[in-house]
């Protein structure tokens, strides 16, 4: 357990010593979502957030929302398919700023589609977006934080990046690309006072719920009403990472059970996945949705 940190009845945990006060922060998909619940918590936290985004507009209006957080809350247009443009965001954010005391590597996109209607370009977008980011990140970040013998990079992955849903094949090869890489990583950094976490939400309510691969948003489609709110998978996640834990699942039910029950080969689990698969194939089929 990271000193200064202590769980208190009902796991409440508390930020005793302050593990996120004045440290400089690098959110991607900070605009949107878990990357903005992610920022406005970092801000509440007294951290300085670099919000990264691609979209230079949507970026300026939701640092906009943040305004009242002054001189901490500053934005980075880069697209995370880029590697140059990852690379030079980082490092001119690190030179800026001085270091870099933590990276979220966040922005992502969904995908819940059958295998045999995906495109190749499909794969390959989603491909770059979930993967080659936190890998352009990673590769930006770590000489830094080495050099400065600290830092904490947090990938976001999924609970479909620790559990095989059907129907979200290409989703999966990229977020569980993402887990196998933070925690081999997470090992191999540890003595060098790097550390790593895996953020692996269930459904949490935003907007990724009405996007497709390639970007488009269909109104018709819903957020689902059991999804978990953003602000506090935000607060949770922040919670967990200053414990120091690896692989954070938030929610963490019903994803724990999922994962355990799935790892311990558990006839039950098998037979609720097989199950997934049929159900959401006809929902797709016939509603265009899997919930
Ligand atoms: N919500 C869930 O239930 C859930 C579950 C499991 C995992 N996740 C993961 O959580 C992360 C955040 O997703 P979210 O739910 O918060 O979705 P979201 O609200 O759609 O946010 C996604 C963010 O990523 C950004 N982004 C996408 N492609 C980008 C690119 N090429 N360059 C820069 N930014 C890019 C988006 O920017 P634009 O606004 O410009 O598109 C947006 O800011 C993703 O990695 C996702 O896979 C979410």
């Amino acid at each position: 357990m990271v000193a200064g940190l202590e769980r208190e009845e009902g796991e409440k945990i508390m930020d005793m010593k302050g593990y996120y006060k004045d440290k400089v922060c690098i959110v991607t998909g900070g605009n949107s979502g878990i990357g903005f619940a992610l920022s406005e918590e970092l801000l509440r936290r007294s951290a300085t957030v670099y919000m990264a985004g691609r979209n230079p507009s949507k970026l300026a209006a939701a640092a906009e929302v943040l305004k009242d957080h002054g001189e901490r809350v500053r934005t980075i247009v880069v697209d995370v398919t880029k590697q140059e443009e990852v690379q030079q965001a980082i490092e001119r954010t690190a030179a800026e700023a001085g270091r870099l005391d933590m990276l979220f590597n966040n922005a992502g996109i969904g995908g819940t589609i059958q295998f045999e209607k995906a495109t190749l370009q499909d794969w390959r977008t989603i491909i770059d977006t979930n993967t080659w980011s936190v890998i352009y990140g990673v590769y930006a970040a770590v000489p830094i934080m080495l050099r400065q013998g600290s830092g904490h990079i947090v990938n976001t992955s999924s609970i479909a990046g620790i559990v095989p849903f059907p129907m979200q094949g290409l989703y999966a090869l990229t977020k569980f690309g993402v887990t196998g890489l933070t925690e081999c990583l997470r090992y191999e950094y540890a003595e060098k006072g790097i550390r790593f976490s895996t953020i692996c939400p269930s459904n949490i309510a935003t907007p990724i719920f009405k996007k497709s691969i390639d970007g488009t948003v269909h109104d018709q489609l819903a957020i689902p009403d059991d999804a978990y709110p953003a602000d506090r998978a935000a607060s949770d996640v922040l919670d967990r990472m200053a414990m120091g834990d690896g692989i954070i699942i938030v929610p963490e039910q019903p994803g724990t059970d999922f994962w355990k029950g799935y790892k311990a080969g558990n006839p039950e689990m098998e037979a609720f996945l097989m199950k997934m698969a049929h159900d959401r194939r006809e929902s797709l089929e016939t509603r265009g949705t899997y919930f």
